[in-house]
């Protein structure tokens, strides 16, 4: 509280005296086209966004693949790791055996990522690849439970499968608990302890998954998404793309297919972010591109693959020790089938497989970044090479070059100019930065040649220094950012916050736009900014101006920031203002252009007293954006805007 007081002390002092804010917005010049792709969202498996997040599956390492092959599990009797099974990229599975005497048990316990979250009432689909080993048939006993239960029976659900016969086969059980509880454990059981069993692939999944889709996503998760309306989904990266080393690179082909044949690989973020080391952080693929690119289609998005650019990653290698030009061939194959795999007829292979998937029609990807956060020439080197094989191949899809890993200085100024000499369409711009950094940003987008490539703004978030948490603060300044995205629209194409998801448990970065625990999500502030500019992004610009001049929070501008769109078939004009400074001001918007007076209007705020205020887990609607009615007289608009706060003002024409 303090600090408010302190800053609402100085933005007194900046701001005494100041002109009137008079906002004269120009309907007789209405400007470029907000693009379907403005607003759109980043998925990295980082945080446990994929396995333990996203991907519905409960149960960790099921198929015994981990490099502790029984990390995650608890073994009861006489359990032993085998390496024959039935998935050839995957070999590992238990055999159950005798305990050794008919009192004791053999079976197994899996903790689930950070336990594994159930509702009451609600159906799990548990699901095994299963054979006998030394009968004709033998029985598991499948059982949710809570270890931490005071009940003199912790079992929460309980069911049994019979296993028939020597060959492999899936079997599935519906569990349904007789409790909610967020932390709760998976045991099997052999229920015949003389008669053995082989088990592979265990595995459950909500029923309730988004869509109904056996191998899911959690619902609560992806709606929260489609709530965003986001035009756009890159995948699957960030640092992810290029992994560690390039063995832990993320290889789509590897994610696509047959679930339990997907290969496991390591998660980059398990051991490299500060202290917090994640050794069970791994990437079954469940989630892979498949899975992608159905989500993309179902919420609305374009796909956004991001490849490899057949370099290692900079940071965790040295920056000069790449392959040569030579060696880089499969890489630009990979993209080139990737392709195929997403736009080609069911007469391909790559197309043919995805049919098989489940989606004969394409999947209609217009987009495809190469390389994340790239820098040297050799990054251009790389690039060259596959805008020369993909335009030949695939002349409309539209290629997305890096800046690099920062929003300005030397790689940014080096990588921009090379991006326009090769041609690409987009180029990704990327900017954790701090409060004062976005404070000038307002005009960042205004002198940008308009000739040249368009801008991917494809990870951003405003880090307060010392204060890397999700706040209200951060979410304001990332509102004032977006106003100079909306006003240049016409250079602006596509832009996502990062990363996207977080669960509170296992994250190793932040701020993040989704937090979740096992059970619950909750939206941060930065999520609803997000919110409100996807649901009100409008059809085409409208100039706005102050004096003359564009809304940029520059000198003079009192600390505002703002935009103006037109939604073209509800004749609905929006305007949006973000006022950074700590104490109220009066604003004018002067509506020039309309033939009468205006019909009606609403003021949706996202305002909050404290700036360091954030919405939490326990109580995850703190701070949410409030609809209120507003009065106007003909064509004119004044009324107070609250410091630090964002407003959307919709005007009915
Ligand atoms: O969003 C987290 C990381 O930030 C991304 O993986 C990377 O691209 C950037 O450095």
């Amino acid at each position: 509280m303090k600090h408010h007081l302190l800053l609402g002390a100085i933005s007194v002092a900046l701001y005494a005296g100041a002109a009137d804010n008079v906002f004269n917005i120009d309907m007789d010049n209405i400007g470029a086209e907000v693009q379907p792709t403005m607003y759109g969202l980043f998925f990295e498996d980082i945080n446990f966004a994929a396995d333990g997040g996203l991907y519905g599956e409960l149960v960790k390492n099921r198929s015994f693949e981990f490099p502790q092959n029984f990390m995650g599990w608890n073994i009861l009797g006489n359990v032993t790791l085998m390496e024959d099974g039935p998935f050839e990229r995957n070999p590992h599975y238990v055999r159950l055996s005798y305990p050794g005497h008919p009192g004791r048990l053999t079976g197994l316990e899996n903790e689930g990522f950070f336990g594994i979250g159930v509702k009451q009432d609600n159906e799990y689909r548990f699901s095994v690849r299963a054979r006998t080993v030394d009968s004709d048939s033998t029985k598991i006993t499948v059982q949710l439970v809570d270890k931490s239960s005071k009940r003199t029976n912790p079992v929460l659900a309980s069911t049994s499968i019979t296993v028939h016969g020597k060959e492999w086969a899936k079997y599935t059980a519906i569990l349904r608990p007789d409790q909610t509880i967020d932390k709760a454990t998976l045991r099997v059981l052999l229920s015949k302890p003389e008669q053995s069993a082989d088990l592979e692939h265990i595995s459950l999944f909500p029923v309730d998954t988004w869509n109904g889709h056996e191998n899911g996503l959690r619902r609560d998760l992806v709606e929260m998404l489609a709530a965003i309306k986001p035009g756009v989904l890159r995948f699957p990266g960030g640092c992810i793309v290029e992994g560690a080393d390039l063995p832990t690179r993320y290889q789509w082909k590897n994610t696509v297919g047959e679930v339990e044949n997907r290969p496991l690989n390591e998660n980059r973020w398990n051991y490299c972010h500060n202290n917090r080391y994640y050794p069970d952080y791994f990437q079954s693929y469940g989630l892979g591109f498949y899975e992608y690119f159905l989500l993309a289609e179902e919420i609305g998005a374009s796909p956004l693959p991001i490849l490899n650019a057949g370099m290692k990653c900079q940071y965790q290698n040295r920056p000069d020790d790449q392959l040569p030009l030579d060696s880089i061939r499969q890489y630009i194959q990979d993209a080139l089938d990737l392709i195929e795999f997403a736009n080609g007829d069911t007469t391909t292979t790559w197309g043919a497989l995805r049919a098989d998937m489940g989606h004969p029609e394409p999947f209609n990807m217009k987009y495809l970044g190469i390389g994340n956060e790239q820098w040297t020439e050799i990054y251009p080197r790389n690039l060259e090479a596959f805008i020369k094989e993909i335009r030949a191949a695939y002349p409309d899809i539209k290629i997305v070059g890096s800046s690099g890993p920062k929003s300005d200085g030397k790689e940014f100024d080096y990588l921009w100019p090379e991006m326009t000499r090769l041609g690409a369409d987009l180029v990704d711009e990327h900017f954790y930065r701090p409060e004062e950094w976005f404070l000038k940003q307002g005009a960042r987008y205004d002198n940008y040649d308009r000739n040249g490539p368009k801008v991917f703004a494809g990870e951003y978030a405003c880090h307060i220094r010392d204060k890397k948490e999700n706040n209200f603060r951060a979410a304001i300044l990332e509102a004032a950012l977006m106003t100079g995205f909306e006003r240049n629209a016409d250079v602006v194409h596509m832009t996502s916050y990062a990363p996207l998801f977080a669960h509170v448990d296992g994250w190793q970065w932040r701020p993040d736009l989704i937090w979740f625990d096992n059970l619950n999500t909750m939206p941060t502030t930065s999520f609803h900014v997000q919110k409100l500019y996807g649901n009100y992004k409008g059809d085409n610009v409208v100039p706005l101006t102050m004096v003359g001049k564009p809304v940029t929070g520059a000198e003079g501008q009192n600390g505002l920031f703002a935009s103006a769109v037109i939604e073209k078939d509800s004749h609905r004009l929006i305007v949006k203002v973000v006022n950074t400074g700590y104490e109220s001001q009066e604003i004018t918007l002067n509506i020039n252009g309309v033939d009468s007076p205006i019909k009606s209007g609403k003021v949706i705020s996202l305002t909050s007293d404290e700036p360091m205020a954030e919405n939490t887990i326990g109580h995850p609607d703190m701070i949410k954006p409030v609809v209120s009615p507003i009065a106007i007289n003909g064509k004119d608009f004044t009324t107070m805007i609250p410091g630090n706060s964002f407003c959307l003002y919709l005007f009915d024409l």
